[in-house]
Formats: C-alpha cells, structure tokens, sequence
C-alpha cells in the first residue's frame, strides 16, 4: 500500500512526532510505503510531493514546526479542486491519505472521504485544543507550558513596577489556553472566549489585587470579547476557510484598565512563540500514540476515521463526528478559577 502524509492548517508541536510514528510503524510493521505531500491540501492539489521514507524521518521526533510544511489551503474552494486531488493521487498510486490537522483541515478530509471516495484517515491537532471527540489535542501542552512560563516571569516585572500586566494568549473560540496557563500561572483575571467580559468587574478585580500590595496579572484569550463589544481584528483579512485574523483585544484592555483605574498596564502578546519550538514531553507521547493507531487505521481500511484520546485510550471516531462541533469550555469549569479572580 502506498500512504500519502499532510500536515494543514497552524502549525503545531508535535506533528513532526505524528509523522515519524506514521512512517516508522507503517515501513517497520506493514511494509507500506509512503509519500509527503507538501503545505497541506496544496500538496495534493498541485501534485507537490516528498519522498518519506524510514531515514526521511530520523531526527524529527523532538523538531517544532512540520517538515512537510503546512497551509490553510481549501481546495473545496479551489476550481476542480476535489478531481485535482484524485488525479494526483492517481498518478502517484497513493491508495490512502493521513491527513493531520484541526478541524477545517480535518473536515475537508471527512467530506473527501465521506462524499467523494477518497480514503482518508484524520489525526487531530491544535495547540486550542477545541477539537471535540478527543480529550487532548497534542500541541496543547506544549502552549500552555510556554504560557505559564510567560506568566511566571511577568509576576516579577510587574511587581517590581506595580503594574498591570495583560498577556493575550491564543484561543479563536475556545479559552483553553488561557484557562490552563491563567491556573498554572496564577493569574489574577482569566478572561476567555466563551465568556463576554464586564469591563468594570475586570477593573475591580485589578483594585483589589492592588490592594493586597501585589500586582495584578490578566490573562485575555484573542477572541474574548466585552460585554458591549466585538472581538478586536488584526486586519480585515480571511483565509481561505473565512477565519478572521485576531489580536489586539490584549491591547485594548491595558487602555482601557489605565483609563478607568488609573494603574499604569502593559501588554504581552505572545502570538505564535506559543506554536512554535520543540514539543512537551506530553505532546510528544500524544502525536507519537496518534501516529501510531492512524497507520493501524489505514492498514485496517478504516477511513474515515479520526484517532482521539479517551482517558488513556487512543479510540477511532468517525471524522465528520469530530468536526461537527467545537469543544469549548464549560462554563462551570471556568467558574472553578474565579477563586483566584482579584
Ligand atoms: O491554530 C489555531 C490558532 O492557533 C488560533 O488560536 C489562532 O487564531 C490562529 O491559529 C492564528 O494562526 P495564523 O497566524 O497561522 O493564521
């Protein structure tokens, strides 16, 4: 059997770990032979390929980043994009693809798969971790490790000036990151997408932490949103999956914090350090499994399919089921850390 490879969508720590499983099990154990098709769904649709072979893989396993290069390529909005796909595969006798990414480039794969016959099985990843159908995504752990460093060390700066820090961490829809590091770090404020935000409770829990001689430390997912308010746009640009671009909602509240309690703020953006660099050791066990049971997946003609972690078990869900809805936080989940708010 020959097994085309792609990674799509943000990068991911991790995903070079999925890679080496995939091939390394697939030669070792199936005698399969395998392809890597370049930035995603590009790949297949312009007939972009590497070799992917046992020695192609060697090294990888702690490396940031894809070597296979990713993009945010739709080629169901591509012209003939889906007969683009088939022929390449065709010409390159590719009888199966595993494809890893979140949920746009894991929803191509089940409308591939599910409406136009070609094979595909799905491997999830996201540093939001707001895929449902799997209890971790791997690249989560590594973001929230560096986010919680971020934290640790602005606790420091900002007492020694007794000012407000704002750090803006990833989350389009989902405040997993925020939630987790904004625990782990000790965040005084924990504001996340699922929640809209009272700008002035947000103010009086910066007074208060004033007035217990510490400063305060708030940590803002990039879709969180105010009460009366919108989530703040990078620019006015889409991808080709209609994703907004977001930041600035870091920004906006170190104003208007300064503005109405009169302590001076700052914001921390941290942006796409939290993607990038090696993998967490966590991180690294999840894609290796997922690598792992993805080939399982394809041996056994199984597509379809997406792997997923349930407890300490890697389980097989259909991927259209995966992508159907986002995991967000619980609202009585995020209630748990109002504890520390102020
Ligand atoms: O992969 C999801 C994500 O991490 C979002 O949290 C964020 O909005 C997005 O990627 C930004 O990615 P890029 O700058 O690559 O478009």
């Amino acid at each position: 059997m020959r097994v085309g490879v792609l990674t799509g969508g943000g990068d991911c720590p991790g995903l070079n770990a999925v890679i080496r499983a995939v091939v390394r099990k697939g030669v070792q154990e199936y005698g399969h032979d395998f392809i890597g098709f370049r930035d995603g769904w590009r790949g297949p649709l312009e007939g972009r390929s590497v070799p992917l072979d046992i020695p192609a893989v060697r090294g990888i396993l702690p490396r940031g980043g894809t070597v296979l290069g990713s993009s945010r390529t739709n080629p169901l909005k591509e012209e003939d994009g889906v007969r683009r796909i088939k022929d390449t595969l065709a010409r390159l006798r590719v009888d199966a693809l595993v494809t890893i990414g979140g949920e746009d480039t894991l929803g191509v794969a089940a409308r591939l798969s599910d409406e136009f016959q070609v094979p595909c099985v799905g491997v999830p990843k996201t540093i939001d971790n707001d895929l449902s159908a799997t209890d971790y995504t791997f690249g989560f752990d590594t973001a929230v490790g560096i986010a919680t460093e971020a934290i640790d060390r602005l606790h420091t700066t900002a007492e020694s000036h007794m000012r407000v820090l704002v750090v803006e961490v990833m989350g389009r829809h989902a405040g997993w990151i925020a939630l987790h590091s904004g625990l782990a770090g000790g965040a005084n404020v924990i504001l996340i997408p699922e929640q809209r935000f009272d700008i002035e409770q947000v103010c009086a829990w910066v007074a208060s932490r004033f007035r217990s001689s510490y400063a305060p430390i708030v940590v803002v997912a990039e879709g969180a949103m105010p009460r009366d308010g919108d989530v703040v746009l990078k620019d006015g640009s889409l991808d080709s999956f209609g994703h907004v671009r977001l930041s600035g909602v870091g920004e906006w509240l170190a104003k208007e914090i300064e503005r109405r309690t009169g302590n001076e703020a700052r914001t921390t953006v941290l942006g796409h350090v939290q993607r990038g660099g090696t993998p967490s050791a966590f991180d690294r066990w999840l894609a290796t499994r997922f690598g792992l049971h993805a080939v399982d997946a394809v041996h056994e003609g199984d597509f379809g399919t997406m792997v997923a972690l349930r407890g300490t078990d890697i389980v097989r869900v259909p991927i259209a089921e995966a992508t159907a809805r986002l995991k967000t936080v619980d609202p009585a989940l995020y209630a748990e850390a109002g504890v520390f708010f102020g």
